[in-house]
């Protein structure tokens, strides 16, 4: 590595006398840094960090800053000294500022885990201009970042990143010498950076996990990061996963920017509303800044760094059931059969923790469970094209006779503490925990999985209480700050220790790994090792739902939002909930439908079905001292149920593929409006709707005894999916009052857009063996587009190279009275075998009497087009409508 050093020396000339371009840098910095030494002999105004040099390495590529201490303070400990500053394009879109401690090691999140690039490959270079650096037009051969980072000349030092197209500020650290909330503070168990945020025009969504009545940041809160297993029926405290990421979206324009800090310790985000303060007990700053300029440009550039979210398999988009307290065999037995009587579609059966015998994971109750009788159980169920899924928890119990506990001994997994396994207390009662850190975990997992799997075909695993949760609290040890650090973050809202209810922060993993450091982490290393597993044990596309979340776990899991109540509060807050873990690139989320703790009633269970049935994943789950709420225990809710999941199962195909573009761009299946309208400003504060893709608009019930609903349409046409004659037109956006009478939730689909439907059915596999309804809804201001995506659905891979798929991307054009729908085929051999067929082509958005249209090409299955009309899904295909009467609106 090249590296040119200016410590306000004088410059090695000779060494750079053929490279005009970096003498010009190195003359700007030599300037830059002589204005800090003539700052430094003055009186320094106030704790802070100076810049004592800039270094600049490969040529400009990256540069570091040495940054030294002008004034100390006590308070949460000493002061580190010295710290190093690096930035460096990673890619065109992406700023990495990480600044740490310039002459120790400090714990950072495993590569392993954010694999990212060093500073010695950055592919863009800096071009400092004054005290500005940026990358610049000079280097034609390489895009242009329009993120800016700017080095302030100030004491304290403070830098900032703006938009270089916009001139917009993104992120200021510029201290507020009033306010020491606002400096740089860098201690071994105390980290505080600070940015301004214009306010008004900034707005914030993101930094979870907390139930929140708000999708948008609103100011003065402080957002706690610390994973732990407090019901999610409590808003505004730390839950189960953490994710220091957020985007900004700034008003007007709805440019968009993200921001990630890329650090597992636990910490307090202080968000005023003009300005945002990360305050974190260990590890170093690490921020990425994303520059979009669209919410999906941000998702792709955030997936693209933590992970691309895993497929899921097709069937897991259907119905599912589960519930805490089903007593054996029989009762979970009646639990499908009342979904088949009542003719609601049930696709996945779930037992929880009673399957066990005695809360032991790997094992089944004799009594209520027997092996013979389960195994016969789900022999059935995959035989009527139903799966099952069922629970493990992550505390092993610890009991001589127990194998899976014998092994883990063996294998010497458990995580530690004093040179012993650490013991804690969960439903089995006294408890090790397998340390996923370990690589040893991997074998002894896989194993246990095998084992048990071989026992019983189980289809996917569910993995609860990874935060960890603790059922006791073991007593710090007096003199650790690592039980006791300085600065206590507000846990549970109520600055309670970050010991209580968990493992102790003093608690070992592998390679002498703290728990202070690793505890956000647990879940995320339990659903990567599980992940490995399943496909190594099934060699299928695994299925895991999993409730402790961080950064990139949604490269190997689905995630459910916890304990909530069943309240019509609770109900609400699913959909800011649901939609943040969107944001988090976890797209496969849903909420426990119909309400987990307290009873639920028939209307709210109705309203739940009607709005859960459009999650991206829908479980009915309950609590075990509460009354039962399968769906047709009601006769309206399962006439709701029948209706709002016959609409699920006709929009599988839509599913499927946002989970395809989500696979493979990020974006998230289910969206806040100001996804595909964020020049919209009114779309910001919307917590009651959601759109599923780009533009399928749902607009829920969420109040009881309602019966309509005041819904936001953003400017076009919309379309009801339950009835296309029945449209919303908004010249811009406004609010619309539905009609929503108990048996309905509305659901719109805009203009623009060519849906693939297929019928709906009592499980996916019988629903995908239908013919597509390909619907067609003109736009007079734009050609209409869609695309499906097909394959087995449990192919490891999703549209990987070498894979069975096939992508279909449809459009059409209306040219005076024709219709012409096009297809493109990417990859035909996959529908060809799959035989699928279109036998129905709706036209939407018309102008005459006749709103919609609908044409039947084919006749049944047989390939056989009417009038000499080619229409499958299997190759390049073009269809005209003839004789057409309408004309787009
Ligand atoms: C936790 C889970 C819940 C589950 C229960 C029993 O509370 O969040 O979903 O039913 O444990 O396993």
């Amino acid at each position: 590595m090249e590296s040119s050093k200016n410590r306000a020396m004088p410059l090695p000339i000779s060494h750079n006398q053929t490279h005009h371009l970096l003498l010009l840098i190195l003359l700007i910095i030599f300037q830059v840094s002589t204005c800090f030494l003539s700052c430094l002999a003055q009186t320094p105004v106030g704790y802070g960090y100076k810049i004592q040099s800039i270094t600049s390495h490969n040529s400009g590529k990256s540069l570091t800053a040495d940054l030294q201490l002008i004034k100390k303070s006590s308070t949460y400990g000493p002061d580190i000294q010295y710290l190093t500053l690096t930035a460096s394009y990673d890619t065109s879109n992406r700023l990495r500022i990480r600044i740490t401690d310039a002459k120790n090691q400090r714990w950072e999140v495993p590569q392993d885990i954010v694999p990212r690039q060093t500073h010695a490959q950055p592919q863009y270079r800096f071009l400092p201009e004054n005290h500005i650096v940026s990358p610049e037009n000079q280097f034609p051969d390489k895009p242009i970042s329009d993120l800016v980072l700017t080095f302030h000349n100030t004491t304290p030092f403070g830098f900032a990143v703006s938009r270089k197209s916009s001139g917009e500020t993104l992120f200021d650290t510029s201290p507020d010498r009033s306010n020491p909330e606002t400096f740089l503070v860098f201690k071994d168990q105390y980290l505080q950076i600070s940015s301004s945020l214009p306010k008004g025009r900034s707005h914030l969504y993101g930094l979870g996990e907390h139930t929140r009545k708000s999708l948008k940041l609103t100011p003065n809160e402080t957002l706690t990061l610390w994973n732990a297993d407090i019901a999610s029926a409590r808003t505004d405290v730390n839950l189960y996963g953490s994710h220091p990421f957020y985007i900004d979206v700034r008003s007007p324009s709805g440019a968009t920017h993200g921001v990630l800090l890329l650090n597992s310790n636990g910490m307090d985000i202080d968000y005023s509303g003009e300005r945002i303060t990360y305050k974190v007990i260990g590890g170093v700053i690490d921020l990425y800044f994303f520059a979009g300029p669209t919410p999906e440009s941000v998702l792709d550039q955030y997936t693209q760094l933590i992970g691309r979210p895993t497929p899921m398999p097709y069937w897991s988009f259907g119905f599912h059931q589960c519930r805490y307290g089903y007593k054996n065999v029989s009762d979970v037995e009646g639990v499908v059969a009342g979904y088949a009587a009542a003719h609601i579609p049930l696709e996945v059966i779930w037992t929880d923790i009673d399957y066990m015998d005695a809360y032991k994971d790997f094992t089944l109750d004799p009594i209520n469970f027997p092996v013979e009788n389960m195994k016969r159980f789900v022999d059935r169920v995959h035989q009527n094209g139903q799966k099952y899924v069922l629970i493990i928890d992550p505390g092993i119990g610890v009991n001589k006779t127990y194998k899976t506990y014998l092994r883990g001994l063996e294998a010497d997994v458990f995580i530690k503490r004093d040179g012993v396994p650490y013991l804690g207390q969960v439903w089995p009662g006294p408890v090790y925990f397998p340390d996923f850190l370990n690589p040893a975990s991997e074998s002894y997992w896989r194993t246990e999985i095998k084992l048990f799997r071989d026992v019983l075909p189980f289809d996917g695993l569910w993995l609860d209480m990874n935060e960890i949760s603790n059922f006791i609290t073991s007593p710090p040890k007096p003199s650790s700050n690592l039980d006791n650090p300085p600065y206590i973050i507000n846990n549970a809202a109520i600055r309670r220790p970050i010991n209580i209810n968990t493992l102790p922060a003093t608690s070992l993993h592998y390679g002498n790994v703290t728990e202070y450091n690793a505890h956000n982490l647990y879940g995320l290393f339990e659903t990567k090792v599980t992940n490995v597993a399943l496909i190594n044990v099934t060699g299928k596309r695994p299925f895991i739902l999993a409730r402790s979340t961080f950064v990139g776990s949604g490269k190997y899991t689905a995630h459910w939002t916890g304990d909530n109540a069943a309240t019509w509060d609770d109900l609400a807050y699913t959909i800011p909930s649901i939609l943040n873990f969107g944001i988090f690139g976890i797209p496969m989320v849903g909420a426990d439908i119909c309400g987990f703790s307290q009873n639920t009633t028939e209307e709210l269970c109705r309203r739940w079905i009607q709005l859960g049935a459009l999650y991206p994943f829908a479980r009915d789950h309950s609590e075990k001292f509460t009354i039962r709420q399968e769906l047709y225990l009601w006769n309206s809710v399962a006439a709701s149920a029948r209706k709002v999941l016959g609409l699920r199962y006709r929009l599988l195909p839509t599913f499927y593929t946002l989970m395809y573009q989500a696979h493979k761009k990020g974006t998230p299946i289910a969206r806040p409006l100001f996804f595909s309208f964020p020049r919209d400003t009114n779309t910001y504060d919307i917590n009651s709707q959601f759109l599923l893709g780009k533009e399928i608009l749902v607009s829920p019930v969420l109040k009881p005894a309602a019966v309509s609903v005041n819904a936001y349409f953003p400017a076009g046409n919309w379309f009801d999916l339950f009835n296309y004659s029945h449209s919303v037109t908004v010249k811009s956006g406004q609010y619309v009052t539905l009609s929503a009478p108990a048996d309905h939730i509305n659901v719109h689909v805009r203009e623009g857009n060519i849906l693939a439907l297929q019928r709906e059915a009592l499980t996916t596999q019988a629903a995908r063996k239908t013919a597509f309804n390909l619907v067609v809804i003109s736009s007079s201001s734009t050609n209409s587009t869609g695309e499906v995506f097909l394959d087995d659905g449990e192919e490891v891979g999703m549209g990987e190279e070498g894979g069975k798929w096939s992508l279909v991307r449809f459009s059409s054009v209306v040219v005076g009275d024709r219709v012409s729908v096009r297809s493109t085929v990417l990859n035909g051999e996959f529908s060809l075998t799959q035989k699928l067929i279109i036998n129905k082509i709706t036209l939407v958005g018309l102008k005459k009497a006749k709103t919609v249209k609908e044409y039947n090409l084919y006749t049944g299955a047989e390939l056989l087009p009417k009038s000499g009309i080619r229409t499958s899904l299997q190759s390049h295909g073009e269809f005209s409508i003839v004789e057409l009467s309408g004309l787009p609106l």
